[in-house]
């Protein structure tokens, strides 16, 4: 994950069939140019379009990922759901754990510490997403609950060069809002340190999201410490995710 400049994650939460997949060409086409040579573009389609995308996208450098999965590595009676292994059997290489749409169903810290070292074993990328809620933060809690998730989803984890941190204020996801360009640098930082100094990792991988778009995306580059953008909504609409990507390589 060295010599990538900026990192860009398109969730597409329960969006998209079949039809979709082609929409994307736009963005493959795009990425193509050499200037977007060091970009790492990442699509987390639904389950049922992993394939589709890894086949659509394989003759790109663009790279797929799932959505969630189980805490078992490989199977078991679990009616429907996914292990890591099977999303790695379809080419796959990351999977998101810990996004709060998952959180709020039922992935508690430690189940998300389990689905953390289901997908390592099985050598994929982990989009670890962490974040408060309006209320934590209104309590002044974010860094207490951050601190929490880190500590307790990283548990037993050694090695983190595999984890993307993906810092997504709850309060911010599909809302429209975005937290002040102050409160996210003191964030980041305190997400940074907190990770060089348990996990001994040089430059951990840190990157935003939460109503990432076309509006909002010149001020948030404006932190340098951002790596890049977990972006739902916006990622849908191919023309939307290119100007993202426009505005944040100048
Ligand atoms: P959003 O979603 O960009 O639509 O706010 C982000 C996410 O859920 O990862």
């Amino acid at each position: 994950m060295t010599n990538i400049n900026k990192y860009f994650i398109a969730n597409l939460k329960m969006y998209g069939n079949k039809k979709y997949v082609k929409s994307i060409k736009k963005v493959i086409d795009f990425k193509k140019k050499k200037k977007y040579t060091k970009v790492k573009l990442i699509y987390c389609p639904p389950y049922t379009l992993l394939s589709d995308f890894v086949n659509y996208t394989k003759n790109s450098s663009i790279e797929v990922g799932a959505q969630n999965c189980h805490q078992d590595e490989f199977s078991g009676s679990y009616t429907g759901s996914i292990s890591p292994n099977m999303i790695k059997s379809l080419g796959a290489k990351y999977i998101i754990i810990g996004h709060s749409e998952n959180r709020i169903s039922g992935d508690n810290n430690s189940i998300i510490n389990k689905k953390i070292i289901s997908a390592l074993s099985q050598k994929l990328n982990v989009i670890f997403c962490i974040g408060e809620t309006f209320k934590e933060k209104k309590n002044n809690k974010t860094k207490s609950v951050l601190k929490k998730q880190i500590i307790s989803g990283l548990k037993k984890v050694k090695k983190i060069n595999k984890v993307i941190f993906a810092y997504e204020p709850v309060w911010c996801i599909g809302t429209g809002k975005i937290p002040k360009t102050k409160e996210i640098r003191d964030q980041f930082i305190f997400i940074k340190k907190l990770i060089k100094n348990r996990f001994n990792s040089k430059n951990p991988i840190i990157v935003y999201g939460g109503s990432v778009d076309p509006k909002n995306i010149k001020s948030l580059n404006q932190i340098s410490e951002i790596k890049g953008f977990l972006v739902g909504g916006a990622s849908r609409k191919p023309n939307k995710f290119i100007d993202i990507i426009k505005k944040s390589i100048i």
